[in-house]
């Protein structure tokens, strides 16, 4: 058969057995690419968490997206150290994880990573020390109430996106990191976004998908340099899941719930540096990859325009 291909090749013109080459290996390389997918979404089994350590730490676990990765890695059989700022939803998370996994040891510490960090990271420090500490989940973040151009953000906000996401993010893994090191072993999860990796320009939330951007190379810098350590880090993308931050109620097929995310999330937990676990979000990431980049920007700008029009008529509508 491959004679037989080559054979009636070398009889073609030069031109076409150029396109015949060049369009088998586009077809092989696509067919790689499926099957990777295939494997990794759905075949591949996920790490055992518990060869990390016996315990995890979840930031801005009492809602959304951190709230299911606290129940999934309970069900995984890990404890818990719980960082949040509201010292009731604490309580109440925590509760519901006992209640529901017998066994779990959960640790609740109130962080607010708006407010005075360096205490937070002490209270944080102290609250770990001693304990084999194994799966770091940074998920806290914050983004806009509503799309807004650069020049109307308050410095309220700005901080906040700053300090939560960036500053947060960096103390809290570096809080973890000694002990990880010391046990050399250890797994590192940072959420990322897709506003910062699988569209171009994310307009209206510059200075959220600007962080988010630090939060994927920081990743993906400290993936290099702790791998030989036996620590993994990994920047997870989500694109938009069902939350307060999203102002998404109802989950769908590209939309998944929180708990949808988080199951595929954990399952991924040591792998790549970068990922997007929830597959349909996959789908969406190679076909934004598929467009020009104009075109994205374009219909980015013309979506967040939309999204800041709703924000602006709910807003002065409480005013009156
Ligand atoms: N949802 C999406 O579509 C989406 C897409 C891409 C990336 N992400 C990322 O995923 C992560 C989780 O987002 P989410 O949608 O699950 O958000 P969410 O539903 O708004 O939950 C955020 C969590 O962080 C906590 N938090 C917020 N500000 C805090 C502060 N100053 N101090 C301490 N805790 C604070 C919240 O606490 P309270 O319960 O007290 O409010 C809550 O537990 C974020 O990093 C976000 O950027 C989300």
């Amino acid at each position: 058969m491959e004679c037989c291909i080559v054979a009636r090749l070398k009889t073609q013109p030069m031109w076409f057995s150029m396109l015949f080459v060049v369009g088998f290996v586009t077809i092989l390389k696509f067919l790689l690419i499926l099957l990777r997918g295939l494997y990794v979404n759905f075949l591949r089994p996920p790490k055992n968490l518990k060869k990390y350590g016996s315990w995890a730490l979840v930031t801005g676990p009492t809602d959304g997206i951190g709230k299911s990765f606290a129940f999934e890695l309970a069900r995984k059989g890990l404890n818990l150290v719980l960082v949040g700022r509201n010292p009731d939803k604490l309580k109440d998370v925590s509760d519901s994880i006992i209640a529901k996994f017998g066994e779990t040891e959960v640790k609740s510490v109130v962080v607010d990573f708006s407010g005075d960090l360096d205490q937070g990271v002490a209270d944080i420090s102290e609250a770990i020390q001693g304990l084999d500490l194994g799966v770091l989940i940074n998920n806290v973040g914050v983004s806009y109430p509503y799309a807004r151009f650069f020049h109307e953000l308050d410095d309220n906000l700005l901080n906040n996106l700053i300090k939560v996401n960036v500053v947060g993010t960096t103390k809290v893994t570096q809080a973890v990191l000694s002990g990880m090191l010391k046990r050399k072993k250890g797994a590192i999860v940072n959420i990322g976004s897709g506003a910062a990796i699988v569209i171009p320009s994310d307009p209206l939330y510059a200075v959220y998908a600007a962080t988010k951007s630090y939060v994927d190379q920081f990743s993906r810098c400290l993936y290099v340099e702790y791998k030989k350590s036996g620590i993994d880090v990994q920047c997870q993308v989500p694109l938009y899941v069902a939350t307060k931050m999203a102002s998404i109620k109802k989950s769908s097929f590209f939309v998944p719930s929180t708990d949808g995310y988080a199951k595929a999330g954990v399952r991924w937990i040591g792998y790549e540096p970068r990922c997007t676990p929830y597959w349909p979000h996959s789908i969406l990431w190679a076909f934004t990859c598929s467009l020009p980049e104009f075109v994205v920007d374009a219909w980015r700008l013309w979506f967040c325009l939309g999204i800041r029009k709703r924000g602006l008529r709910k807003e002065s509508m409480k005013k009156e």
